[in-house]
């Protein structure tokens, strides 16, 4: 007898997976080729429904060691002790692309950690840039159609991607990022990771801080110019990442966060919940708080990668959101994605599940029952279903108000606000950042730039040339200069 007998989805042990039943030798196939339809009809299922951004992406399991405790600011008992330690899952991407395309495109990378902690998944679900193109999220899928496709020809389209960021000065600063020397890293491993959102903290004694997350490469920065990119092949960060872990030369970083109090909030210069703003570290400096590192690839691509399910919503007790417009888009964003794009179980999959049970009054959709630990195994078996009832002494879960956040601080004298119009400094911060390259990196950005925004018209030049004049003349001239080379 085999020994591990090829089996029917039912369990049963199939006789021939090479020939479908057929009547007589050179006859057609019988009606009860139930085991033939049975892989072609799995078949036709297998896809899900692909990101519809970050489609392309590539993660491993890891840990999170912290080396400063956090109690001061936060409750979250992940961040409480010295060396203690907590099991992660982190999923690089790129953001235009489907899932074919080239892992060295020149576009921002995703850079989204889920920590199993004791109270908890927490998610930080951001990318390898500190700062964001857009900073409401009314203009999320408008921005994303003109970055994407051009919807006759399905191929990419550098003058919708210029006319876009020349109606939105706002993005100034995160396209300087994307067009820089840093537009392609070399690998996952060879770049940062930010929360870029300004998130809170809430201590025990209810005191609330806004902080941001920054993971620091501990490889090193690397980056691909162009040219480069163009010759590599188009898996070559997935294969760089899964060889690395798999011999044991295992990728870290360093994670450190800015903290700002509700006091600084209120009295800075700049709003420090708008996403294309970053917080200068004079002001507010890197605290070290951790240690993150990747040391067990998935087993399976699909079920770990496909059907991973992060969202800025999943947070524990001590983390909580900030009034940041984008943020508060994302928090409905993600799980309604995971609901058409997996189902309505998608956390009872074993990447999503948290290690710890849960216990609630949610129970029965598609495929319930999934997860492997905790109380969601049998859909919650036996356990009674409906909410206030009389049986807490049996076990029925209870909330708890001992981890309620305090109240969340608004603006003084704060209005429902129906119309706003864009006038803000859209330009210092980007014009800081281009006086820090050296002359090489201006050339490369001058450069990337001037390829692409040649191809738009010149009304849209004369928009994306005025929005960097105003960031530095030399920007804007560099830029000039190369489209009059080109
Ligand atoms: C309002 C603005 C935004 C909206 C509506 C939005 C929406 C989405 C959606 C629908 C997905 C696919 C989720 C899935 O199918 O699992 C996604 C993925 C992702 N987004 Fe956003 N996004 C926004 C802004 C941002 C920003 C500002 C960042 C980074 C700071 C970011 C980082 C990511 C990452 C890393 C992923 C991939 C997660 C994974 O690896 O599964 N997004 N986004």
């Amino acid at each position: 007898m085999n020994k591990h007998p090829l089996t029917s989805a039912n369990g049963a042990p199939v006789a021939d997976d090479n020939n479908s039943i057929t009547a007589g030798k050179r006859g057609p196939l019988t009606f009860d080729n139930h085991y033939t339809f049975e892989k072609l009809a799995h078949f036709n299922r297998e896809r899900l429904p692909e990101r519809v951004v970050h489609a392309r992406g590539s993660a491993a399991y890891g840990t999170f060691t912290v080396s400063n405790s956090l109690t001061h600011v936060t409750l979250a008992e992940f961040l409480q002790e010295v060396g203690q330690q907590t099991e992660v899952f982190l999923r690089f991407s790129t953001v235009g692309g489907g899932q074919d395309s080239s892992d060295y495109a020149r576009d921002p990378r995703g850079f989204a950690v889920k920590f199993y902690t004791s109270q908890g998944n927490y998610d930080v679900v951001g990318n390898n840039t500190p700062v964001f193109f857009l900073r409401d999220p009314i203009k999320f899928p408008d921005f994303v159609h003109s970055q994407k496709k051009n919807p006759r020809t399905n191929l990419p389209d550098a003058a919708a991607m210029f006319e876009f960021w020349a109606n939105h000065p706002q993005s100034l600063h995160q396209m300087t990022i994307l067009m820089s020397d840093r537009g392609i890293p070399a690998s996952y491993r060879h770049m940062h990771g930010f929360s870029s959102h300004t998130y809170s903290f809430y201590n025990a004694k209810g005191e609330r801080s806004w902080f941001k997350w920054h993971f620091k490469s501990n490889q090193g920065i690397k980056t691909l110019t162009g040219e480069e990119a163009a010759s590599l092949p188009s898996h070559g960060a997935q294969q760089d990442l899964v060889e690395s872990i798999d011999k044991g030369d295992f990728p870290s970083w360093t994670a450190k966060v800015q903290v700002m109090s509700e006091q600084q909030a209120r009295d800075y210069k700049i709003n420090p919940f708008d996403v294309t703003k970053v917080w200068p570290h004079q002001d507010f400096p890197l605290i070290e708080v951790g240690q993150l590192e990747l040391n067990r690839n998935v087993d399976n691509f699909f079920a770990e990668n496909e059907q991973a399910a992060f969202a800025p919503s999943n947070l524990v007790p001590g983390i909580s959101t900030s009034p940041d417009k984008m943020l508060q888009g994302r928090l409905l964003a993600y799980q309604d994605a995971h609901r058409h794009r997996i189902g309505a179980n998608a956390n009872h999959l074993p990447v999503n599940a948290p290690r710890v049970p849960v216990n609630n009054y949610q129970r029965d959709g598609a495929m319930a029952g999934m997860c492997p630990f905790g109380a969601t195994q049998n859909n919650q078996g036996s356990e009674v279903n409906f909410y206030p009832n009389d049986q807490a002494e049996q076990g029925a879960p209870q909330p708890n108000a001992q981890v309620a956040e305090p109240a969340m601080p608004l603006e003084q004298d704060a209005w429902i606000n129906r119309y706003s119009t864009d006038e803000d400094d859209h330009y210092s911060q980007a014009g800081d950042l281009f006086r820090l390259m050296n002359d090489d990196q201006k050339q490369q950005l001058f450069n990337n730039i001037a390829g692409g925004l040649q191809q738009a018209n010149a009304s849209i030049q004369q928009r994306m040339l005025g929005f960097m004049a105003k960031a530095d003349k030399a920007y804007a001239q560099g830029v000039s200069d190369a489209m009059n080379a080109a």
